[in-house]
């Protein structure tokens, strides 16, 4: 294929020099003169392993040159890889303004090709920058509309520094975001030779899987910095420390707990999480991120009661209110946090939980929920049915499967929020289903 690839950093320069190996003929485009010095002489403006060598054969081949001028490396291709810089603005919101710039340049030559151009995103992205910022910036300047006069993606780039080429060839998944199938499948003919899963999407899920990724690696390696801290200062190797939390592929890394939905509670996480900040903190070892797990755990409380307020009902019932489907423990379970917060705003409840109400009449929790919870033991309903019909809306507590069943066969109109995530097919039946993140 003929690609053209604006940006020549690293993202651009690596992409410029692995397709040209790969057999495709490739124009780099960049205003930095010596940076499109450099690659016409065979030389690589970026320090990467194995680049140098790459970009002296592209050179040599003929299949790869770069220019400073955006219409001859649109004149002569087929397909444009969009990789100038996204740098943070002082107050850390992101600037576009190289992509709009680009974008703007790319249109204003679309007009004059004679077959169809794809424009492929690689920068990376806010969600909504592809709709708000390049669509527009490409429409205007072009008077032709994406997605039929124009191909359009959005391509995520996973590279890290230092091992750059190794990345592109070894990408731990390709996504790709169209605005059209026939976008999507130009694009994907360039990376069919690559192992890894490949992701076909929307543009604004691509723009968002990006991010994701990125604040997820931060996460980590604060969290790690974090604990390592508080080994040391236990007297132990927060290395070895580390190397053992990652022997546990079932829950620690893994895809377990990285579903969105409610709060966490039980009577194990709430209060570990106090017990080791407050260690942290008696030794004085800095762990904000540590700190705010707490805090951004009661953010989604409140998040789920302004959802449960905004419906403006007064009889509401709730659907599972242990910590988890499957258990009949109260104890720090974050649905009953949000039942007396409901409570104390007034609200006429009804709950139905069926371990709960197994529990309140035989087993070691009875005591537990006649005389810690009593306001709430007495709102229990026997059945799913005195629930709904009691609810103008009803609140899916946690993940027990009985409930999708019975909110299936029940009133499409009625509200309901979902903040446990088993009842999302009911999205397509439910006009007026809502989940907490989805
Ligand atoms: N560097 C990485 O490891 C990495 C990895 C993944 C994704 N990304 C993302 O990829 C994008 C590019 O990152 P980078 O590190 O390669 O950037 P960079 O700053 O190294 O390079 C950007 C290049 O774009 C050029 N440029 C600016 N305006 C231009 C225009 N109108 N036409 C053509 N070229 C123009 C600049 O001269 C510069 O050479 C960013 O959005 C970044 O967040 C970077």
């Amino acid at each position: 294929m003929k690609i053209s690839v604006f940006g020549l950093g690293y993202v651009g320069t690596v992409a410029a020099a692995c397709l040209a190996r790969d057999g495709h003929y490739v124009v780099g485009v960049d205003p930095n003169g010596t940076k499109v010095d450099l690659i016409n002489s065979g030389r690589s403006p970026i320090i990467e392993a194995d680049i140098d060598r790459l970009i002296a054969d592209g050179v040599k081949s003929g299949r790869l040159s770069a220019t400073k001028s955006a219409d001859y490396g649109i004149g002569r291709t087929e397909l444009s890889l969009v990789c100038v810089g996204t740098p943070s603005q002082a107050n850390g919101s992101l600037d576009t303004r190289y992509v709009s710039r680009v974008c703007t340049e790319i249109g204003a030559e679309l007009p004059r090709l004679k077959r169809r151009h794809t424009v492929v995103i690689r920068s990376t992205l806010l969600p909504g920058s592809m709709r708000d910022i390049v669509v527009p910036a490409l429409e205007t300047s072009s008077g032709l509309s994406a997605g039929t006069d124009f191909g359009l993606c959005n391509n995520p780039e996973f590279l890290r520094e230092g091992t750059a080429v190794y990345d592109y060839d070894h990408p731990p998944k390709t996504v790709i975001g169209e605005i059209d199938k026939a976008s999507g499948d130009q694009l994907m003919s360039l990376y069919e030779h690559l192992v890894a899963p490949v992701i076909r999407t929307t543009v604004d899920a691509a723009e968002m899987v990006k991010y994701v990724d990125n604040v997820w690696h931060a996460l980590k390696i604060c969290f790690a910095n974090e604990i390592g801290n508080i080994a040391k200062d236990a007297g132990l190797n927060g290395t070895q420390i580390m190397e053992m939390f990652c022997k546990d592929e079932k829950l620690n890394i893994s895809k377990a707990y990285l579903k969105p939905g409610f709060a966490f509670g039980g009577s194990c996480l709430p209060k570990d999480v106090r017990a080791l900040t407050y260690r942290a903190r008696s030794a004085d070892i800095s762990v904000p991120l540590l700190e705010t797990i707490i805090e951004s755990n009661e953010a989604q409380i409140a998040k789920a009661l302004r959802m449960i307020l905004a419906k403006k009902v007064r009889r509401i019932g709730v659907l599972g209110f242990s910590f988890k489907a499957g258990t009949d423990d109260l104890r720090e379970s974050p649905v009953v946090d949000l039942i007396e917060s409901l409570i104390g705003k007034g609200f006429d409840l009804k709950l139905y939980d069926k371990n709960v109400r197994i529990a309140s009449l035989v087993g070691a929790n009875k005591d537990y929920i006649l005389n810690h919870v009593p306001h709430i033991a007495r709102l229990m309903t026997d059945t799913i049915d005195d629930l709904l019909a009691h609810g103008e809306l009803v609140i899916v507590g946690n993940n027990d499967p009985a409930f999708l069943a019975a909110l299936q066969a029940s009133d499409p109109a009625r509200p309901i929020i979902d903040i446990a995530g088993v009842c999302h097919p009911l999205s397509a039946t439910h006009a007026n289903y809502e989940g907490i993140c989805w």
